[in-house]
């Protein structure tokens, strides 16, 4: 039958260009008659309360229709009990103009609404507050000597297991260290933005940047009471969001309530500053302690974080567990203690938990591996696990040893010369280090729906985001292989809130739910054809089984026979009919019997100037584990950015708070450092083979979240091996070489 000629293709974006003509709309570019333009005030200081907002000077400014404060905005929810649990991830957003308490520095306090937005971003400036100020915490190595508490379920650490301190102290060679991680922030491209169209019914379209329509909607009709028919949210296209994307943000809180307001169209878009005001990936201090016998095998493996959320939110990560799942080891135990600082509420960061986690993991095992007199890669394998020693299961697949292998080998990693400053050219230190990375498998209920007309074409809906990680273009494959179908007889609708139901785009989930989610429904179209194909004059189907056939070249074929075929015009035409819709909600069984993660192998080599300290990441190889490849361009394309973002995450990226004010210093894409092109060299990716029947019938795993793994550490673990110096504090700026 057919081969697998689209599912696992190099296949260039089916998006691409749109995007890279400008024909892609974002949500600050949908337009509508007599648009109202918004511009939000945000707190200048960072705990407290408002006395007094005046605003009359901004409504004298020419073209200023109305200012929004939470003393004059419409009507919202009290409490958000109606709608938490619906609302992704869970919690109580922050809802702006709610009252008069100010929670966190740069939080929304008005909203200015004039006919351009150059006036009122100007007329902002114009409203005067006068605060009652608070005394304020933001910082974490303060608040970390305060009494703690940890956070709750279901983001518990797992169950310790063995004697994990005794094991410890006993142990023939121990390990214990702190590993910092800055709080950063996600800086998309696309700032964040909400056009929201006040139809003249009165119901609202609400353009917005999101990675989940839906989500937005659930919110929405909770806070402002709305009924869903009411509310339709639309995202065709993300300009980048990494995780601060999940939650509904503020901007489209406020574009909604001015809409309601004014009974208008109004627009709301950040500027890259107020962008820092919104979620973070949280500060943490780690503590890892290892415990191992001389010949290289774990003993005890002790975890423990303190993490920094909001006062208003417990927000928290299962940082430590991912410690005791990866290695065998008889004992291990896990802290977490959540740090409650004056600032906006943390939210997920691509592989969120696993990129702080993990780097303080193998930071540690490189440490382990030294100690030891050991090769680290060798530490790893004498340390392997089948199984997940959390839960003591097997995983549905896991191919992380082939990783190491493909991996080293790609690399030359048996150059490498064990002893630190060992290895140069000219004047830089050249440095090999590696790390293991490990993320989570995971797929959510979804609906597909699919109208496949007589000419052979078919059109895809889903509610799905694609936030750029090629959403569009894995769909497309899947039905285009799945139906019979060229790529180009496919069309995909997402990304509004009116199409079948999806979770949030995020958590690494999206690619495998709804490529089978696409299977199922197309099984769906299949039955129905057959139907009408038996009932052709002779059908050649007449006596073959559903199972049996397949969508191949527009035709139903018999697999057995592939001269018994029925074309899909012929079978509409003898029913009389000119389309086929079908939609399926499939659902993933939980399968408690297996662990389901993907894995990795990262390599990296840096040069570090010996005089001068710069570090440049000049190769990374990262062998990947992530089940099949849906398309190993795009896939390749995720890996890729993940691990660009890595060598920000060990070198560049950090948001700086003034504590006295309490306030992010380098709220601009100047003074927060990402890395640019001049900081990326050589970077290769290698997925692994790894076919795995138990996850789900295609064999899929996500891979947007796992290339960041284990990069930082890979990093800073060949820093160390270039220089002899352990940095545990990211970033490693050159400052901290030369100290
Ligand atoms: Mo990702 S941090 O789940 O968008």
């Amino acid at each position: 039958m057919t081969a697998h000629s689209h599912i696992g293709a190099s296949v260039s974006r089916v998006d691409g260009h749109a995007k890279v003509t400008g024909a892609a709309k974002y949500a600050a570019e949908f337009d509508a008659d007599g648009l109202i333009y918004g511009s939000i005030v945000t707190s200048t200081i960072a705990k407290g309360r408002i006395l007094r907002i005046d605003v009359s000077e901004a409504l004298r400014v020419q073209g200023v229709i109305d200012v929004l404060t939470h003393e004059n905005r419409p009507k919202m929810a009290d409490s958000d009990e109606a709608y938490k649990d619906d609302t992704a991830p869970d919690g109580s957003p922050f809802r702006p103009l709610y009252d008069d308490r100010i929670r966190f520095s740069d939080q929304p306090i008005a909203l200015v609404l004039a006919d351009d937005s150059e006036t009122a971003r100007f007329a902002a400036s114009r409203v005067r507050v006068e605060y009652k100020d608070e005394a304020h915490v933001t910082d974490l190595h303060r608040a970390r000597t305060f009494p703690l508490k940890p956070g709750a379920t279901p983001f518990s650490p797992p169950e310790p297991r063995g004697a994990a301190e005794q094991a410890f102290a006993a142990a023939e060679v121990r390990h214990s260290s702190e590993y910092y991680v800055p709080i950063e922030h996600h800086n998309p491209m696309e700032l964040f933005a909400a056009t929201v169209i006040f139809e003249k019914d009165g119901k609202l379209t609400i353009y917005d940047k999101t990675q989940g329509v839906q989500n937005v909607q659930r919110y929405l009709c909770g806070v402002l009471e709305m009924k869903p028919e009411d509310v339709r949210v639309v995202s065709p296209f993300v300009g980048g969001a990494f995780g601060s994307g999940l939650r509904p943000q503020y901007q489209v809180v406020l574009a909604a309530l001015g809409a309601l307001a004014l009974k208008r169209s109004v627009r709301v878009v950040l500027t890259r500053q107020q962008m820092y005001g919104l979620g973070y990936r949280p500060a943490m201090i780690q503590k890892v302690e290892l415990g191992a016998k001389a010949g290289g095998t774990l003993d005890a493996i002790m975890h423990d974080a303190v993490t920094v959320t909001s006062q208003h939110e417990a927000f928290h990560r299962q940082e430590t567990g991912w410690s005791g799942l990866l290695y065998t080891c008889p004992n291990a135990k896990y802290i977490h203690k959540l740090a409650r600082l004056d600032l906006s509420t943390p939210c997920d960061m691509r592989a969120p938990s696993a990129a702080t986690a993990v780097y303080a993991l193998e930071a540690a095992m490189d440490e382990l591996a030294v100690a030891l007199r050991l090769d680290p890669l060798e530490l790893r394998l004498r340390c392997y696990s089948e199984r997940d020693q959390n839960d003591n299961r097997p995983y549905s697949s896991k191919a992380l040893r082939e990783c190491y292998r493909q991996g080293a080998e790609a690399f030359g990693w048996g150059a490498r010369n064990p002893q630190p400053r060992s290895m140069r050219d000219g004047t830089d230190l050249i440095g090999l280090g590696m790390a293991t990375g490990v993320w989570e498998a995971l797929q959510m209920r979804i609906a597909v729906r699919i109208v496949l007309t007589a000419n052979g074409h078919a059109e895809v809906s889903c509610a799905t985001s694609d936030i750029g990680t090629g959403t569009y273009t894995i769909m497309t494959q899947v039905a285009a292989e799945m139906l019979g179908l060229p790529l180009d007889a496919v069309t995909i609708k997402l990304g509004d809130s009116t199409l079948p139901q999806s979770p949030v785009e995020g958590g690494s989930w999206i690619a495998a739910s709804v490529s089978n989610g696409i299977v199922t429904t197309s099984y769906a179209i299949r039955d129905e054809l057959l139907r009408l194909a038996r009932q052709v004059p002779n059908s050649p189907l007449a006596d073959v089984a559903a199972q049996d056939v397949a969508l191949s070249d527009g035709k139903l074929v018999s697999k057995r026979d592939v001269s018994r075929a029925v074309s899909i015009s012929d079978a509409m035409r003898h029913g009389g009919i000119e389309r086929i819709e079908q939609e399926r909600t499939t659902s993933f069984p939980r399968d408690e019997a297996h662990a389901h993660n993907t894995h990795s192998a990262v390599f990296a080599e840096v040069r570090v100037d010996e005089q001068l300290g710069v570090i440049r990441v000049a190769r990374v190889v990262s062998a990947v584990a992530a089940g099949r490849i849906l398309n190993t361009k795009t896939a390749a394309s995720q890996i890729i950015g993940g691990v660009v973002w890595g060598i920000g995450m060990a070198l560049h990226e950090e948001t700086v708070i003034d504590h006295n004010f309490g306030r992010v210093m380098n709220a601009n894409i100047a003074e927060y450092h990402v890395p640019t092109n001049a900081d990326v060299h050589d970077i290769k990716v290698i997925f692994v083979d790894e076919p795995d029947d138990i996850i789900n019938p295609l064999g899929i795993k996500g891979l947007g979240e796992i290339g960041i793994v284990g990069v930082a550490a890979a990093i800073a673990n060949a820093v160390y091996h270039a220089t002899g110096i352990r940095v545990r504090d990211l970033p490693i700026t050159l400052d901290k070489l030369l100290g």
